[in-house]
């Protein structure tokens, strides 16, 4: 799949998920394999006001990391898309998907599906601000009665953007039912640019149905990943039809210390305890112990003790 002028090595990439895709988390998921990480989400106008978000840093990064920023004034959202170029950006992705209250009552976010006008002037901006790719990352539509969808994709198309992904359920629908496959073979019928399809791919039995269904390119992934930063390159490496047969071996229990270390050296130490709460949770899922591990582990501040805990459930060999 080609994005702008590059060619990403395979179809699978991770999803931006506010207070998720951090820096470690990222590389947590770079090392089974991905074609492109996406950043949490980041305010345009912080960026243009001089704030250095930590999620943007990159060290570490060996796989093209594509920035998200939501706002809704093209103009800071120009300034800020420069800035994040500056930082190494691979590309820039605008967020016109967010259904957060806070975010699309200030006309951000999905808000801009009903705004195709602003929307436009928001991509133009961006286009011209930045020499890197654009993406822009979309909803079905704003409702079910107004899934747009392919015709904001072709404006996005036609101000400059590089590559579209569509997250296929409407604003309304939040993370839940189902992701239209129809509506997302629409859109891969109205442009020329790669679309992403993004919603509810698990595993690669759902990466695949998607993919056929739709005709998209690629598809994103993100709460698969959560508990299972393998999934993504496992999912990568059956799309691309390597590697299958040689299933993922590694000690869980030594992945999660790791993540967990690689946060409390990438952030103060009660944030890293805190961050780390739900991917103890998410990683635990399925786990036999899972309640009387997150009984034991979730309260604990002192993080010696919370990898104690972690060496005591998780078990040394997974195959996945
Ligand atoms: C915890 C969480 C945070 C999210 N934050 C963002 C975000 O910052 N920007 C964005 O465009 N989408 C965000 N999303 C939506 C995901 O990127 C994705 O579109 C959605 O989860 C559907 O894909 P999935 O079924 O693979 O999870 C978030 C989703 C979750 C679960």
């Amino acid at each position: 799949m080609r994005i702008g002028t590059f060619e990403l090595s395979g179809k699978v990439v991770l999803a931006p998920m506010a207070g998720v895709t951090d820096p470690p988390f990222r590389r947590m998921v770079q090392r089974f394999g991905v074609s492109a990480l996406w950043t949490e989400m980041i305010s345009a106008r912080g960026i243009a006001e001089g704030y250095a978000f930590r999620t943007m840093e990159l060290t570490g990064h060996t796989v093209p990391t594509i920035f998200q920023l939501y706002g809704k004034e093209p103009s800071v959202m120009g300034e800020a898309a420069r800035a994040v170029q500056n930082r190494g950006a691979f590309a820039v992705d605008i967020n016109m998907g967010c259904p957060v209250k806070k975010v699309v009552r200030d006309g951000a976010g999905a808000a801009l599906m009903k705004n195709t006008r602003l929307a436009a002037k928001i991509v133009a901006a961006v286009r011209r601000a930045v020499t890197i790719p654009v993406t822009v990352k979309i909803r079905a539509g704003w409702d079910e009665a107004n899934l747009n969808a392919p015709d904001l994709a072709r404006v996005i198309e036609a101000e400059g953007a590089d590559a579209v992904v569509v997250h296929s359920r409407a604003r309304s629908k939040g993370h839940s039912g189902p992701v239209s496959l129809s509506l997302l073979a629409e859109v891969k019928a109205k442009v020329r640019i790669p679309v992403l399809g993004n919603g509810g791919v698990f595993s690669e039995a759902d990466a695949i149905a998607m993919i056929q269904r739709s005709g998209c390119d690629g598809v994103m992934i993100g709460r698969g990943a959560l508990g299972r930063p393998w999934v993504p390159g496992k999912v990568m490496r059956a799309l691309s039809g390597t590697d299958t047969a040689r299933p993922n071996q590694f000690s869980l229990r030594e992945l999660i210390c790791d993540h967990y270390e690689d946060e409390l050296h990438w952030i103060d130490r009660a944030t890293a305890v805190r961050r780390m709460r739900k991917h103890l949770v998410w990683y635990s899922k399925g786990l036999p112990t899972a309640a009387r591990f997150r009984k034991a582990v979730l309260r604990l501040e002192e993080p010696d003790m919370v990898m104690e805990s972690v060496r005591e459930f998780f078990p040394a060999d997974v195959i996945a």
